[in-house]
Order: structure tokens, then sequence, then C-alpha cells
């Protein structure tokens, strides 16, 4: 059976950059799950609803459609809340279920997100929870606006993560939490060339592949 790998942690800890590199260097698909939640903010927002509703957040969820995670406005601080609050609503999170584990029965897959090793794959060969402290993921998602050329305060940007972090780390529906058995990966220090090298090697003792 391909390899299912589950790499969770709070945002702008490095996790997308450091799966993206594992399921490349493994040849394994690549699923970014928070853009599901975005995906599905979006779509409130598209028909003038309210991304906080459970009837909306519901039929937006049910009716989502693959090309919606190629949408280019699924980044931003719009978009950043909308998926939080839908990521809080648990029919929305029943919903997204399905369409993760499809996404993997095939083919094996690195997943990142934050409930992919607790809830959604509990039995992943190899689980990392990626963290780092929040001055440094908020510098990070800082220079990330800047370079797309988005105005942004370093203060404002680190409030807002805050809050998002509490959000999902509050909510009752799956709530953010390093699995039992997930490695525990801090990349305040790091670099992106470290935390890919510790990662993987850690990976190799759990799923012995080159
Ligand atoms: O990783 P991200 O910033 O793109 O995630 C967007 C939001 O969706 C964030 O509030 C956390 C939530 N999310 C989630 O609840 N479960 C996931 N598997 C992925 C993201």
């Amino acid at each position: 059976m391909k390899p299912i790998i589950a790499i969770d942690g709070p945002a702008a800890a490095g996790k997308g950059t450091l799966a993206r590199r594992i399921a490349s260097t493994l040849g394994l698909p690549y699923l970014d799950t928070g853009l599901l939640y975005r995906a599905v903010g979006r779509r409130v927002l598209d028909a003038g609803g309210d991304p906080a509703d459970a009837a909306s957040a519901d039929a937006a969820a049910r009716s989502l459609r693959p090309e919606d995670l190629d949408r280019s406005d699924l980044r931003g601080p719009q978009a950043d809340a909308a998926a939080a609050s839908v990521a809080s609503i648990p029919g929305v999170r029943a919903a997204l279920l399905d369409f993760q584990r499809d996404f993997a029965v095939q083919d094996g897959a690195v997943l990142d997100g934050r409930d992919i090793g607790t809830v959604i794959f509990p039995n992943a060969q190899a689980k990392l929870f990626v963290t780092a402290g929040l001055s440094e993921r908020a510098r990070r998602r800082w220079l990330e606006l800047r370079g797309k050329g988005l105005e942004a305060d370093i203060l404002t940007v680190e409030e807002d993560m805050r809050q998002r972090d509490a959000k999902d780390a509050a909510r009752a529906a799956a709530p953010l939490k390093a699995a039992d058995d997930a490695y525990q990966l801090d990349t305040s220090t790091m670099d992106a060339e470290a935390a890919f090298q510790v990662a993987l090697a850690f990976i190799r003792t759990r799923i012995g592949m080159i």
C-alpha cells in the first residue's frame, strides 16, 4: 500500500513548503487541505452569505467542486477569516472528510492541515506536527504578503494569526492538536532546507522509502 503522510500544524509554521517538497521527493500526490476550507468560505461569500452560518456553509461544502481549489482569491485576510469560520462547523468538516480520504486512497498522499493525523487519517504511516513561535510565523506570513505586493502591518498580521490559532485550537470539531504519535518539529530557528532534512529522515524511519 502507498503511504499516507500527515503534516499538521498552525498557520505559517512551514508545513505547506515542507509537505510539497516531501511529496515531490517521494513521488506522492499532495493536498493542501486548508484550500478546501478556503474554497468553502469563498463560496459562501460569493453567495452573499455569512461564513459563520452553518446552513450556508454546509451547502457550500456539499457542492464544492475540485476546480474551486484553483481559484486565485483563496488567500488574504478575508479568505483567512471565512475559512476559519467554516472550519469550525461540524457539517462542513463531515462533508470534506470523504474528499480528503478519496484523494489518498489510490496512490497514497502527503496531506497538510490541522486534523490529518488525528481525524482524517489516524492510521497514517508517518505524522508530523510542525510548529514555530507566533512572532516568527507572523514574520513569515508578513514577508509572504509583501512578496506578493500586498501592504500589511506586521503587528496586525500577528494579532490576526493569534486569533485564528485560538479559534482553531478551541473549536469543538477537530481542534488543532498534535496526534499522540506525531513527530513534533519546531521550525522557529530552522530554514526550509533544515526542516526538510529532519522531516525526511523521520519519514524514512516510518515508511522505509528512499
Ligand atoms: O492552512 P490554512 O491557513 O490554509 O487553513 C485555512 C483555515 O482552515 C484555518 O483556519 C484552519 C482551517 N483548516 C482546518 O480546520 N483543517 C484543515 N485540515 C486545514 C485547515
